[in-house]
């Protein structure tokens, strides 16, 4: 930590001389292949990033009011390899105050670019000829969407403020300034200083030092979105020698009990898919305000507490952020517009985990609810969103996350399988992961892979495919595989006998699971509040503890005037920032006059408890004016 005050006086020093040319303060400077990021690795690439941070968040009263104050204040050095040695060194910022900029020898001038509203601004450094290594020091300001801080109230614990990073998709560069591309991999290692304890998305961990300093390291190059740190009340509780579970004290026993066939889990990847290469794998449970379901970070996903049903049900978040490993982290998306590949392999992945473990009913389940949800979705979608191949050119990669990259893009892997045969599929994606490990990838460079290691060799099957249809056309293929499960066939003749005027209470419902329960509401049509109380009743769905099926319920109960959950719907929204789960259920209130005056009520008392990430779909949604 001693680095930055030797930082700041070096910022001091006399204008350099002989460094590369320097631009001047918003000069427009020219996106290269990856069209969200403005960094030019072809020029000066950055491979290795060494940060120093500290973590502050510190509580103050002022005339009775008391609030928390926090930063996060770091250096971070490039080691950069210069292709062109007259070009300067471009990196993303965004939110990011810079302190000051420096090599060996002293300071070096800079200059912000264009802003621009999606991407940031870039930062342009001067190099000098001799320069091999830029430090960065830089502070992270509030506007800045990667970071969330959460005060104790918002923690299972109550009592310790808590903080986490989230990188994908362009988000990195709101923390660390660097070239947010995932096709620029870097190596990295962390000094971190914090008021509570932190983890990070590292293979190794140490610490605390004698000053309470912790080490991190991620000798394995990695995209940047998939640099990650928290800080919180944080205990781990291991599961196996490799795996373990990290929570505040208030949630550890649920977390490791839920999660305990971690292990399995990467026992059943390894064997279909390869060594898993990353040393450890855990799992950090975030408070319930965290954005998304999961996001892999590397050796320590993050996920959501919505998944700790208490009795495993919604465990294929571990096995699709596990997945990632392969499909993602390993092998990575090397645009945004390639984001089916980590995500639809991953989601294909997943089902092969879930089937291992769980059995062939669970998984087929799972698929099934998956494809139901896309096809409601595609209704909706522009034709030019439903492609695989999408052009975001322009646009937040962020609108590219709906369900085709994800359910399309595993429907595909899955069409491959059901006409080449899992052996040959499986060796296929075995083949792919083992060939392109620590790379980033286009869709190109699959479709040739594709070509060769497997059409080619069957030129007859080949026929009963039409990769360019399912790759850059729209719409869902009609030889899209949907599995189905005797346990649907269960519960949609009960659905049937309901709707000939059975009482819910006389259903044979019997040991249904999870997914079952999710079938049956989507069944349910807009059958009326009265006949929703009826079921209420026999279910207790309004006191469901697992949140899809909670949510589910309560999207019904919002469109058919049920308002025995209003209390209950509250609270969700209250606590819950899982975007998921709001986005329907806001909707669902948008829908009536009466419902949107109470979104519009909700949102104003929730909304600074969202993520930016949430807050930014949520605004579009409610005309909220964004800050
Ligand atoms: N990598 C994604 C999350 C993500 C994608 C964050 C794009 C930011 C931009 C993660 O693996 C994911 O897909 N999470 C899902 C859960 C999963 C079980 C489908 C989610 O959060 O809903
Ligand atoms: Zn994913």
């Amino acid at each position: 930590m001693r680095s930055a005050p030797l930082l700041f006086a070096l910022a001091a020093c006399a204008s350099p001389t002989e460094t590369t040319p320097a631009i001047r303060e918003g000069d427009v400077v020219r996106v290269g292949s990856d069209p969200h990021s403005f960094a030019k690795p072809e020029q000066v690439r950055s491979t290795h990033v060494e940060l120093s941070l500290v973590v502050q968040q510190v509580e103050t009263e002022h005339l009775g009011a008391r609030g928390w104050l926090h930063s996060l204040q770091g250096l971070a050095t490039h080691t950069l390899e210069r292709r062109d040695p007259a070009a300067p060194f471009v990196v993303d910022t965004h939110a990011l105050t810079i302190d000051g900029v420096g090599d060996q020898d002293g300071a070096l001038a800079f200059a912000f670019g264009k802003h621009d509203d999606i991407l940031g601004t870039p930062l342009v450094i001067s190099l000098r000829p001799t320069t091999t290594k830029v430090t960065i020091g830089f502070t992270t300001r509030d506007e800045g969407d990667a970071i969330q801080w959460l005060a104790p109230e918002q923690t299972g614990g109550g009592k310790k403020p808590f903080m986490f990073t989230q990188g994908q998709a362009i988000l990195t560069r709101s923390w660390i300034p660097l070239q947010d591309s995932p096709a620029v991999r870097v190596t990295w290692n962390a000094k971190v200083r914090a008021g509570t304890t932190p983890v990070m998305s590292a293979m190794e961990r140490r610490g605390p030092d004698a000053d309470g300093t912790y080490t991190f390291a991620m000798p394995k190059p990695v995209p940047p979105y998939l640099i990650a740190l928290a800080c919180g009340d944080l205990v781990s509780r291991d599961i196996s020698p490799r795996c373990a579970v990290w929570a505040e004290p208030a949630v550890i026993d649920l977390a490791a009990g839920e999660f305990s066939d971690m292990e399995k889990m990467v026992q059943a990847c390894e064997q279909l898919f390869g060594p898993y290469r990353w040393g450890r794998y855990d799992v950090l449970v975030l408070p319930p305000s965290f954005p998304f379901g999961g996001m892999e970070n590397p050796c320590l996903t993050f996920a959501t507490p919505t998944v700790l049903a208490g009795d495993k049900s919604l465990v294929a978040l571990v096995a699709h952020e596990l997945s990632h490993s392969w499909s993602g982290n390993l092998v990575t998306n090397a645009t945004w517009r390639d984001f089916w590949l980590n995500e639809g392999f991953t989601v294909y992945l997943e089902s092969r985990i879930m089937e291992q473990i769980y059995g062939v009913d669970r998984a087929a389940m799972e698929v099934n609810l998956g494809m139901q949800e896309l096809s409601e979705e595609m209704k909706t979608l522009p034709a030019a969103d439903q492609k695989l191949h999408i052009d975001l050119t322009g646009r937040n990669p962020d609108d590219g996350m709906t369900g085709v990259p994800y359910q399309k893009g595993a429907a595909f892997l899955r069409r491959l399988e059901q006409v080449f045969g899992r052996t040959r599929v499986d060796a296929f994606l075995k083949a792919w992961f083992d060939q392109h490990a620590f790379q980033s990838v286009t869709t190109n460079t699959f479709v040739e892979f594709l070509q060769k290691e497997l059409l080619a060799q069957d030129p007859d099957r080949s026929k009963q495919i039409d990769v360019a249809q399912w790759i850059t056309g729209s719409g869902l293929p009609g030889d899209a595989p949907v599995p189905d499960s005797a346990l649907f066939a269960a519960v949609d003749a009960q659905l049937a006998a309901w709707r000939d005027g059975k009482a819910p209470a006389k259903l044979a419902t019997a040991g249904w699971v999870t997914q079952q329960w999710l079938r049956l509401l989507g069944g349910l049509g807009k059958p009326g509040k009265e006949k929703l109380a009826e079921l209420d009743a026999a279910f207790a769905f309004t006191r469901s503890g697992n949140s899809e099926i909670l949510c589910a319920w309560l999207v019904l109960a919002i469109a058919n005037d049920y308002h025995a959950v209003d209390r209950r719907l509250d609270l969700f929204l209250m606590t819950v920032g899982r975007r998921k789960f709001l986005k329907p259920l806001y909707e669902a209130l948008l829908a009536s006059e009466d419902g949107k005056t109470r979104a519009l009520a909700i949102y104003e008392k929730a909304r600074p408890r969202y993520h930016a990430v949430s807050r930014r779909t949520l605004d579009a949604m409610l005309g909220h004016p964004a800050k």
